[in-house]
């Protein structure tokens, strides 16, 4: 079955990128010519999405003066609301209602290239009918990640940040996925972690206890997680050194 729709979590309270992030979203800070959550927008688009779904919190209306409908993409962006911050699964939750398909998930604060990653990622969980595939690739530091536990080209299990004893690989998930509509269903199931959040490692660990068949896809190329104005300066400085230009077009 096509996957049709994309979900971009951007209700985050960015605190990491303040005082910049009191004034607007992280996912509207500049990488190169574009905010770069219009990176992932345009990754979408490249991967034959036609709806766009944006998780906004209630203060992030710029998004939507960012985006509007999504015409100028030939996209169908609409918004949804997560009401408080609790964490990347309740987040995905939010668009339970206008989801009615497989769809895609793609951090808002991420940005990957080549932008054919998404388009890559999906076809591959369409030719293995994953119910939920997982992006991944080698990280450096496993402590910022959900790290796998690999066995072929499945997931046998997940753990978000493990001390690097803990860590059963170096594969690390990037922001990106592919889930059907099942995902929501282990989300509601998922108890609330560190800090009150409700964490999609958690929900895609249900997943794995439920013999789903969750499976992981390496992601090659360049992807920097603009958390930190150090990653912003990093994203940036990748950009202009590689000559990019165009709007969504290919990279590299
Ligand atoms: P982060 O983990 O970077 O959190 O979110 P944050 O709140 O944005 O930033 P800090 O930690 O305060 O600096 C990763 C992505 O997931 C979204 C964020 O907007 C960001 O794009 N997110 C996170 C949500 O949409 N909702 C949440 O509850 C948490």
């Amino acid at each position: 079955m096509l996957v049709k729709q994309g979900l971009i979590p951007a209700a985050g309270s960015g605190t990491r990128l303040g005082p910049f992030t009191k004034a607007i979203p992280k996912e509207l800070l500049p990488v190169g010519d574009k905010a770069v959550i219009e990176h992932v927008v345009c990754a979408m688009q490249i991967a034959g999405i036609e709806e766009v779904v944006i998780v906004v919190s209630p203060h992030k209306h710029g998004l939507s003066d960012y985006f509007g409908s999504g015409k100028r993409f030939g996209l169908n962006i609409t918004y949804v609301v997560q009401d408080e911050r609790k964490g990347l699964g309740d987040a995905v939750l939010a668009g339970e209602h206008v989801i009615d398909g497989p769809f895609t998930v793609v951090l808002g604060d991420n940005y990957f290239a080549p932008k054919t990653f998404l388009k890559d990622l999906i076809d591959f969980h369409i030719q293995n009918s994953g119910e939920t595939t997982v992006g991944v690739a080698e990280v450096e530091d496993v402590t910022r990640h959900g790290i796998i536990t690999p066995s072929g080209d499945r997931i046998l299990g997940m753990v978000e940040k493990p001390s690097p004893e803990q860590a059963k690989s170096r594969l690390g998930a990037l922001g990106a996925y592919v889930f059907k509509r099942d995902i929501f269903d282990a989300i509601k199931r998922t108890r609330p972690g560190f800090k009150g959040e409700i964490q999609l490692t958690d929900s895609i660990n249900i997943q794995i206890n439920d013999g789903r068949k969750v499976l992981y896809k390496k992601i090659d190329g360049i992807h920097i997680d603009v958390g930190t104005p150090r990653d912003l300066m990093k994203a940036n400085d990748w950009y202009l050194n590689h000559n990019i230009n165009g709007d969504c077009k290919e990279d590299l």
